[in-house]
């Protein structure tokens, strides 16, 4: 049994006005990865340039990361980081550090461009973790209550050409430092909330379905399910309320926690083609066969899922009618061929090997067909 994290976090309101001079450790020229409205909106861009420059520390801002980022978008900021704005190729490194500002997408395209920056790698080895042994230090400062990433060494990539959405690790991937601040959720509209929270509900329950669960995670997992199933609606109808705010944020977090030490389960592996073939957001993805998927393991975690609910104080099937108030639709067909060229790829998922019990094809195809199907 262990924990490890080697992020220091900081959390509450205003934590990068109060810290963020510890931003100065990591070097005076900063590469910021992040979307084209996240930064913006959230506010984040407002509190964190003056800030940078009162330090005098350099900025280059790298605003093309979108949603499920694209391979080809790390290999524009693995050259931007290391080339000046006007095309000149310099020896490496034009930046010190990163620092990554966004949902899941930017923090993780951030650690991503950090490992293929420090490591000169090419595309097609992203992938390949042996050749992985540096990283520029990574900063993240998250705008969701969903990813958790800026408490793991993940990073979720897509490749629009494959339409393949698959995962790496590496513990050199931890931020250094993370600034969460549930402010900087405040401008997020009803769908991205709920998504979210859907992703890190997500997060928190594979702790337990995971074979790399253990007892420390436990207090993470209870506590983080209790937040999300207390606060979600009451924010979703009062979504710039900042408590309710501050307790899907800090359920994220945790829920970013868990994962460090469990990794995702089937449940991530299943939603991916949902996300790269249907174009559901990773959350809704996630919460459309959650039901399916808690079905699926509980004969083999049954004692952990007790516990749990007796924790949150609710019984299963309070908790499955709670999901469904919700209302996360599928509205897609799943035919014949999603389901023949799909299945396969989530069996031969990385987090496959993570489940207590064997997952059979057959289990995946019926989860599947349960959605919708079109024959
Ligand atoms: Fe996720």
């Amino acid at each position: 049994m262990y924990f490890f994290i080697p992020t220091k976090i900081y959390f509450g309101c205003h934590v990068l006005k109060e810290f963020g001079k510890e931003i100065s450790k990591y070097g005076n020229k900063a590469f910021i990865v992040t979307g084209r409205q996240s930064a913006v909106q959230s506010g984040v861009l407002d509190d964190l340039l003056p800030l940078l420059e009162s330090m005098q520390i350099e900025y280059t801002i790298f605003n093309e990361i979108t949603e499920n980022p694209d391979i080809k978008s790390i290999s524009r900021g693995k050259e931007a980081f290391a080339t000046q704005m006007q095309g000149q190729r310099q020896a490496l490194p034009l930046h010190d550090f990163i620092i990554a500002i966004g949902g899941g997408s930017p923090l993780d395209a951030g650690k991503a461009i950090s490992i293929m920056a420090a490591n000169d790698l090419e595309e097609k080895d992203i992938y390949n973790t042996a050749l992985h042994k540096k990283a520029f230090p990574i900063i993240a400062i998250p705008t969701t209550s969903g990813t958790g990433s800026e408490a793991t060494q993940y990073s979720v990539l897509s490749n629009n050409e494959t339409k393949i959405k698959a995962g790496f690790g590496n513990e050199l991937m931890f931020p250094k430092l993370s600034f969460v601040d549930p402010k900087y959720t405040l401008s997020l509209g009803y769908h991205v909330t709920r998504d979210t929270a859907i992703d890190a509900l997500s997060h928190l329950l594979e702790g337990l379905y995971s074979n790399k669960y253990n007892e420390f995670l436990l207090p993470f997992i209870c506590t983080g399910v209790k937040l999300i199933f207390e606060n979600l609606h009451a924010c979703l109808a009062d979504l710039q309320n900042i408590k309710y705010r501050h307790n899907l944020m800090l359920a994220s977090n945790y829920g970013g926690i868990v994962i460090a030490h469990s990794s995702t389960t089937l449940q991530h592996s299943i939603g991916y083609p949902l996300t790269t073939v249907y174009g559901l957001s990773h959350g809704l993805a996630n919460g459309v066969v959650m039901k399916q998927i808690m079905d699926l393991y509980e004969p083999h975690i049954k004692k952990r899922l007790d516990d749990l609910f007796s924790f949150v104080g609710i019984t299963k099937n309070q908790f499955f009618d709670w999901i469904d108030t919700l209302e996360l639709q599928f509205e897609g067909k799943i035919d014949n061929t999603f389901i023949e060229k799909r299945t396969p790829e989530v069996m031969k998922s990385r987090n496959m090997t993570l489940n207590p019990f064997e997952v059979k094809e057959n289990d995946v195809i019926k989860i599947y067909r349960e959605l919708g199907s079109s024959g």
